[in-house]
């Protein structure tokens, strides 16, 4: 990964291949302002740097760079120039999330150059730590399948140095190690879901969560095929029955000397969703990969949280499958007898999220967590009532989803509140089985949410996440959100684990 330093040197006399600078549309009036942090690198353009890059045609909207040679009087040759959106009120600081983007977006249109020194506006701690997951996130990219010239091609940045910091004060060093750990954990779970699947199935899966928790001290059981049968899972291997590649249950487990509290995440881990039986047509099976990405952010929060040693007991559990049609494949009108004892009549083998993850839910209830939050890539009706940017929330618990949606909001991380409507439930009856595996189509995110509640053990608080539409991102990157595997809802699960930790949740 790129690597990051602080310091507390002059933007002038730092030496370094490009020097990043925010740019402002000022609050109500017109031109451009220069954002704090820059004021030696203004002096150097002999305090007309904002007129400069107005010429140029700069308006410091968010998203816009522009790049300029340096004068004589800065050791960097370029001077780049990221828009940071309006500015703020005169005694306030700059929004973090505008931070985080317009430090991703310098990232991205530095790649190739060796050292950039970031001198954006640091008003407290929290913008530094904004700036740095920006920058290695932006930095990102995915060339594990690239080969020959294309492999060579001008890699991300590679070194990012935060002017404005104190490399030897408790907080800003903390707030560096902080934000390492989390994007490389980020960039773990996007690695995970661009990887194809070919070489990404549930038994690959499994043995890189275990040799990750070696590596970082957290518990790992693998529940393989076997192990599955011996234990009833029978809705992780109903999904799994029609592929060469057999299921897992994963469960990771961080603990810590002295928690208080448990917390249980649960990811959706279908490696690839061809629909099953109930195929998907041409046009909606390309990106299907991405069908892990809940398993993924699951996993990497997990590790994130044991590299940060939070004082709180995180256990991950990973539902793995592989959807696929084939003679030994799951038949819709079949009926699956459920980890939880519960019978489903499977109506429409493509709604198998909601399937791996009953399971999944009623196995981590019987260890009674605190609270249980599940991930998941699980119905396209959520991206069509939210978007690509947006995950939605549902709960069993009005206070805990508002946590939630509190949480995402303050990591900058895109998420709106969803109901649970009873009347929704009977659209799941089923004339064989307890329930069937759909209901109606409107209100189809909500329905799986539904679906997934009846498996959430009594007296359990939790919160489901459908992260269908941010989790891969398919346009062209904007921000620090690179094309492909987005790592959503990992910083959500961390913070939520960092509040869970300091007893700030219920
Ligand atoms: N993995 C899909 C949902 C999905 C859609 C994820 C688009 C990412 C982008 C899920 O397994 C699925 O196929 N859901 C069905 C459910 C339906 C058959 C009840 C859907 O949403 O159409
Ligand atoms: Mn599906
Ligand atoms: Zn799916």
């Amino acid at each position: 990964m790129t690597a990051l330093t602080l310091s507390t040197a002059g933007a002038a006399t730092l030496r370094a291949d490009a020097l990043v600078v925010g740019v402002a549309k000022p609050k109500g009036g017109k031109g451009l302002v220069v954002a704090p942090g820059a004021e030696a690198v203004d002096k150097a353009f002999g305090g007309k740097l904002a007129a400069v890059l107005e010429t140029l045609g700069a308006s410091g909207s968010e998203g816009e760079v522009t790049k300029v040679p340096s004068p004589s009087g800065l050791k960097a040759p370029v001077v780049l120039a990221v828009g940071l959106g309006t500015a703020p009120e005169k005694d306030e600081d700059y929004d973090a999330e505008a931070l985080r983007r317009a430090a991703g977006n310098a990232a991205r249109a530095l790649s190739g150059t060796k050292k950039a020194a970031f001198a954006l506006p640091i008003g407290a701690v929290e913008d530094a730590e904004a700036i740095a997951e920006g920058a290695l996130l932006g930095a990102y990219a995915f060339t594990a399948y690239r080969s020959g010239d294309a492999k060579d091609a001008k890699g991300p940045l590679a070194e990012v140095t935060l002017l404005g910091t104190k490399p030897r004060d408790k907080a800003f060093k903390a707030a560096a190690e902080r934000a390492i750990a989390l994007v490389e954990e980020i960039n773990r779970a996007r690695d995970l879901i661009n990887t194809p699947p070919n070489d990404l199935y549930p038994e690959s899966f499994a043995a890189i969560a275990t040799a990750a928790g070696k590596e970082h001290g957290i518990k790992v059981q693998v529940l393989d095929e076997k192990a599955l049968v011996k234990g009833g899972y029978g809705g992780i291997l109903g999904v799994g029955q029609g592929s060469e590649h057999t299921p897992r249950l994963v469960r990771l487990a961080y603990t810590h000397p002295k928690a208080e509290k448990t917390l249980a995440l649960v990811g959706k881990g279908i490696t690839y969703d061809s629909g099953g039986i109930s195929l998907k047509p041409a046009g909606h099976n390309e990106t299907m990969k991405c069908d892990m990405s809940g398993a993924a952010a699951v996993f990497a929060a997990v590790v994130a949280v044991a590299r940060l040693g939070l004082r709180v007991n995180v256990t991950g559990w990973l539902a793995l499958a592989e959807n696929m049609p084939s003679g030994s494949a799951v038949r819709p009108g079949d009926v699956l007898r459920m980890y939880s004892g519960k019978t489903v009549e499977v109506l429409n083998t493509d709604a198998e999220g909601r399937l791996v993850l009953a399971d999944a839910l009623a196995k981590a209830s019987e260890e009674n967590p605190d609270a249980i939050v599940d991930v998941a890539t699980l119905t396209g009706a959520m991206v069509l009532a939210l978007g690509n940017r947006t995950f939605g929330i549902m709960a069993n618990d009005d206070a805990f989803r508002t946590s939630i949606h509190e949480i995402a909001e303050e990591v900058g991380e895109q998420s709106w509140p969803m109901p649970l409507p009873a009347d929704l439930r009977k659209g799941m009856d089923s004339p064989t089985a307890d329930m069937a595996n759909m209901g109606e189509r409107m209100g189809g995110g909500l329905v799986a949410g539904l679906f997934l509640k009846e498996f959430v053990g009594e007296g359990i608080t939790w919160a489901h996440l459908d992260i269908a539409g941010p989790a891969f991102h398919e346009g062209a990157p904007y921000g620090y959100t690179p094309k492909g595997g987005t790592g959503s809802s990992v910083r959500t699960l961390v913070k939520l684990a960092e509040r869970t930790a300091s007893g700030d949740l219920g």
